[in-house]
C-alpha cells in the first residue's frame, strides 16, 4: 500500500505540473493563432516550429537561435544522426523506388474524366474507387477518400468532436505525421511507449497507462509500425469499455487493414504498396462515421453550402482517383512483386539471430519498406557500411516523436522501447523489381559476412 500511495502522489504531482503544462500550451496556442492573424504569418512558418517558443517564450520575444543564419534555423536538428534524410552518396540501390500506374492504364479514366467534365467533389471516379476500396478492406466496410493520411487522420480526430486542449495518447513510435494530426485536430499528445514484439502500442498497455495519465486521456492513436495489421477489434473492445476514442493510423497498412468500427486510415502516398501520388482514406464498418469524414473533407457542407461541424478541404481529385482505379487493376501483380521481396529478406535472415524482421512479415502480411532490427551493430553504423557499399537505408521513424523539435515539449510517459527501436532500426531497400541477388547482398553485409 505504501508504495501504491507512492505511486499515486507521483500521478498526482504529473497530473498537477501537466494541468500546468497544459493551461501554458493552450496560452501559447491562442497566441499562435493570434499572432497568424498580424503580418507574422512568414516568420510563423519558419520560426514557429521550436516547441521552446511555442511553449514558453512571451510573444514579440525572440526566441534563441542556432548557429543557422535566420529563418533558416529550423532546419538544423539537435540530434542530426536520427533525422538524416539519405546518406550522402550516390546510391547505387536506393532505399526506395516507387513505380505507379503506367500512362496507358490511366487512360480510359482519363478519357472518362475528360467525358464527364467532373474533376473533384465526390465525382463518379472517386464513388467507384471508395466502392473497390472498401471491398478490398473486407465485409461491411465503408470509405471515404481524402487528400492523404495525415489530413484523413486529423478529420478521423475531428469526428470524435473532443474539447480543444483534450489528450490523446501517442505511441511516440512513429512518423512525422501522427503528431501533427493530433495537433491539428486541436488535441495534446501524450507520448506513450510501444511493445517490445510488435513495436506497437497494444489495447492492453493503453489500458494499463490510464492511471499514469497527466489528465484525463480523451482518445488514444495506435499506429501500424510499417504496416503491421493492428488488432482493431480489440481497440474496439477498449473503445467500448473505457469510453476513450480511437482513430487507428493504419498509412502504411493497405495490405494488411480489415474493417472494424475504429476507423483505420491509410496512406495511398506514391511511397506505399497502392498509391495515387497523395492520397488515402478512412475505413469503418460505421457508415454514419465514413459520411462524416466525408463531410469533413468537404468544408462541413452535407445538402447545404452551411459549415455545419469542424472542417476543412480535404477531398481527393478524379484524378487521384484515375491513379487509384488503375493501381487497383495491378493489385494482385503489386503485392506478388512486394512478397517477392520480402520473402528474399526473409530467407536471406533466416536462421540467425543477429537481425529480426517485424513479425509477420512477408508471411501474414507485406509493406513498401523492409525494416530490421539489429541486435549486433546499431542504426548508424549499418547506415554507414551499407552507405559505403552504395546501398541506400533509411531510420524511417527517427528518434521517436518525442525527440523532434515540434513535439518535444509535450508530456511523455517512459520511452525506453520506443528510444532502443531509434537506434536500432533500419530501413532497408525495398522496390517492387529490386533484384534478388541484391537482397542476398544487402542482408550479407548486414550479417557481416562481406
Ligand atoms: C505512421 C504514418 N502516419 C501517417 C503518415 C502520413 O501519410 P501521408 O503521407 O499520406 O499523409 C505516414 C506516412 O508515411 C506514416 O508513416
Amino acid at each position: 500500500m505504501a508504495c501504491l500511495s507512492g505511486v499515486i502522489r507521483g500521478h498526482v504531482m504529473h497530473a498537477v505540473l501537466a494541468e500546468e503544462f497544459a493551461v501554458r500550451a493552450q496560452k501559447a496556442l491562442d497566441a499562435r493563432r493570434a499572432r497568424l492573424t498580424s503580418s507574422d504569418v512568414e516568420i510563423e512558418r519558419f520560426d514557429g516550429h521550436s516547441g521552446k517558443e511555442r511553449l514558453g517564450t512571451p510573444v514579440g520575444k525572440p526566441a534563441k537561435k542556432a548557429k543557422l543564419p535566420g529563418r533558416m534555423s529550423h532546419l538544423r536538428s539537435d540530434d542530426d544522426r536520427f533525422w538524416r534524410a539519405n546518406s550522402g552518396v550516390d546510391e547505387e540501390v536506393p532505399v526506395a523506388k516507387p513505380m505507379l500506374a503506367t500512362a496507358e492504364q490511366l487512360q480510359p479514366y482519363l478519357r472518362r474524366i475528360d467525358a464527364a467534365r467532373w474533376y473533384s467533389n465526390g465525382g463518379p471516379l472517386v464513388k467507384e474507387f471508395e466502392a473497390r476500396l472498401a471491398q478490398h478492406c473486407g465485409g461491411g466496410a465503408f470509405v471515404a477518400t481524402v487528400a492523404n493520411a495525415t489530413i484523413g487522420l486529423t478529420l478521423a480526430l475531428f469526428a470524435c468532436d473532443l474539447p480543444e486542449g483534450a489528450l490523446c495518447m501517442v505511441p511516440s513510435w512513429s512518423f512525422a505525421a501522427t503528431g501533427h494530426a493530433t495537433l491539428l485536430a486541436g488535441l495534446v499528445p501524450w507520448f506513450v511507449d510501444v511493445n517490445v514484439e510488435t513495436w506497437a502500442l497494444e489495447p492492453d498497455a493503453a489500458r494499463e497507462l490510464l492511471p499514469a495519465a497527466p489528465r484525463k486521456v480523451s482518445a488514444v492513436l495506435p499506429v501500424s509500425p510499417f504496416g503491421a495489421p493492428l488488432d482493431l477489434r480489440s481497440w474496439h473492445a477498449f473503445q467500448e469499455e473505457t469510453g476513450i476514442a480511437v482513430v487507428a493510423d493504419a498509412a502504411a497498412g493497405f495490405d494488411s487493414v480489415q474493417a472494424d468500427e475504429v476507423p483505420a486510415v491509410v496512406s495511398l502516398h506514391a511511397t506505399k504498396v497502392c498509391g495515387t501520388g497523395e492520397g488515402g482514406f478512412v475505413v469503418s464498418t460505421d457508415q454514419r462515421l465514413a459520411e462524416e469524414i466525408e463531410k469533413r473533407a468537404n468544408f462541413g457542407f452535407w445538402n447545404s453550402r452551411e459549415s455545419s461541424v469542424r472542417a476543412l478541404n480535404g477531398k481527393l481529385s478524379e484524378y487521384a482517383a484515375a491513379v487509384g482505379l488503375a493501381e487497383l487493376n495491378n493489385w494482385g501483380q503489386t503485392r506478388a512483386e512486394f512478397q517477392r521481396v520480402a520473402s528474399a529478406y526473409r530467407d536471406a535472415l533466416a536462421g540467425q539471430s543477429a537481425v529480426r524482421l517485424q513479425p509477420g512479415f512477408g508471411d501474414r502480411w507485406i509493406s513498401s519498406v523492409v525494416v530490421v532490427e539489429s541486435l549486433a551493430d546499431d542504426a548508424e553504423s549499418i547506415t554507414a557500411k551499407l552507405a559505403k557499399h552504395g546501398i541506400g537505408s533509411r531510420r524511417w521513424w527517427g528518434g521517436g516523436l518525442h525527440r523532434h523539435r515540434t513535439f518535444k515539449e509535450f508530456p511523455r510517459h517512459q520511452v525506453t522501447q520506443t528510444e532502443a527501436l531509434a537506434d536500432r532500426v533500419v530501413g532497408l531497400p525495398c522496390w517492387r523489381d529490386l533484384p534478388t541477388e541484391q537482397v542476398s547482398r544487402i542482408c550479407e553485409l548486414l550479417l557481416g559476412r562481406q
